[in-house]
């Protein structure tokens, strides 16, 4: 008694970009669904780990730049962007709002950011693709039977996305200490829009002559995820498109240049948000390493943890030419559809300019390593 006690940190969940938004959403999903987006792999302490590095991260700005005139723009892949920031790939919006992916996708396009649609997405991408044209890139995994993913692949291309992600960090799902408490079956929830692919919907027909009682959720979750993949396949599905290809969820310095040379048009460093493994290195630890191997050759992206428009330029200056947002959205998504998505968008883009301005950065391409820290100055 008497001795003052601390407040408690927010929670790890609470660090959103716009943290009313996660007490709306927490009101509006179930408490499944928003442990299921909110939650990360063992004790989360991987998930937290990525904002924390980030947070540690501190600049040191130049002055006297004359920053009166500035330009967040960028183009990355061929897609041209208001700033150097896309909305990473997430499965299953329709948890958090009825018009799903379509509104996320239409809050990005109309702020002229980027968009990358999950293969476990609730809506189609021939949908979805009418919602952000011009901006749409496809995420894949490389499913158990390969053919449905080329399916997707060739689907996306004829909707007109822009570039295929080839996620790479499941071989496994990550253990989710609360889907697991809560129960929590997340195909059974909310089918995906994959469930209506034409080859999917042959293989179900297929298999059913076997197992009568087989479900569309009963059929993704055998084909996914598939723990065989290897080099191997990411050169057959670098052979199956001439899309820009990003490879997703790469730490490692030597994984990053074998992807590169196996074609990779872009690597992007990511811990999928902490929901793999509590043991893995924060992204914003990996990423330069990853740079220093690659970024001569292809650009850098990054996901995992990033919060507010300094993370964003902290995370330039490591060297990543784009970042890409995810739970953040989600909560803006639940809270308030596509306005709220556009909320969060903004909120970060407005914030990276105004970080921009106060570090003597007028473009983005004037946030570089000189500012990260304190450092042996010359
Ligand atoms: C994801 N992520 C993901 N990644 C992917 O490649 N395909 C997918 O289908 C999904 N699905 C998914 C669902 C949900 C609910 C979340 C929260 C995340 C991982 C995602 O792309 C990204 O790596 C992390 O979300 C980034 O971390 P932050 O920004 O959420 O901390």
């Amino acid at each position: 008694t008497g001795v003052p006690v601390p407040e408690p940190r927010p929670r790890v969940e609470e660090r959103a970009t716009r943290p009313s938004d996660v007490e709306t959403a927490r009101v509006r999903m179930t408490e499944a669904a928003f442990d299921y987006c909110a939650g990360g792999a063992g004790d989360e302490s991987g998930m937290r780990r990525n904002v924390e590095r980030l947070d540690a991260l501190t600049l040191t700005p130049r002055v006297l730049r004359d920053v009166s005139a500035r330009s967040t723009l960028t183009e990355l892949l061929g897609t041209p962007l208001s700033a150097p920031l896309l909305v990473t790939p997430m499965g299953l919006q329709a948890l958090c709002h009825p018009r799903a992916e379509v509104a996320t996708a239409a809050a990005a396009h109309s702020l002229g950011l980027g968009f990358t649609l999950s293969m476990f997405s609730s809506r189609p991408v021939e949908e979805v693709a009418e919602a952000a044209p011009d901006r749409l890139w496809q995420q894949v995994y490389l499913l158990r039977e390969r053919e449905v993913s080329w399916s997707l692949v060739g689907r996306a291309e004829q909707a007109g996305a822009r570039a295929v992600v080839c996620t790479v960090d499941v071989p496994l799902v990550g253990r989710r200490s609360r889907d697991a408490r809560n129960g929590f079956r997340r195909f059974d929830t909310a089918p995906p829009a994959i469930v209506q692919d034409p080859c999917f919907v042959d293989l179900l027909a297929h298999r059913r002559r076997r197992d009568p009682s087989l479900t569309p959720a009963g059929l993704v979750a055998e084909l996914f995820p598939d723990p065989a993949v290897s080099w191997a396949d990411l050169a057959e599905l670098r052979s199956r498109t001439r899309l820009p290809l990003v490879v997703k969820g790469v730490l490692h310095p030597q994984d990053a240049r074998r992807a590169v040379d196996a074609g990779a048009d872009a690597i992007q460093v990511s811990t999928h948000g902490g929901r793999q493994s509590d043991r893995h290195v924060a992204a914003a630890d990996a990423l330069p390493a990853v740079v220093a191997a690659v970024g001569d050759r292809v650009p850098v992206l990054f996901d995992s943890g990033v919060r507010t428009g300094a993370h964003v330029a902290t995370v330039l200056a490591l060297g990543a030419r784009a970042v890409l947002v995810g739970r953040p959205v989600l909560w803006g998504l639940a809270a308030r559809g596509q306005e709220g998505v556009e909320g969060v968008l903004r909120s970060l883009t407005e914030e990276l300019d105004h970080t921009m301005a106060l570090l003597g950065a007028p473009a983005v391409d004037g946030l570089d390593r000189e500012l990260i820290g304190v450092r042996e100055w010359a």
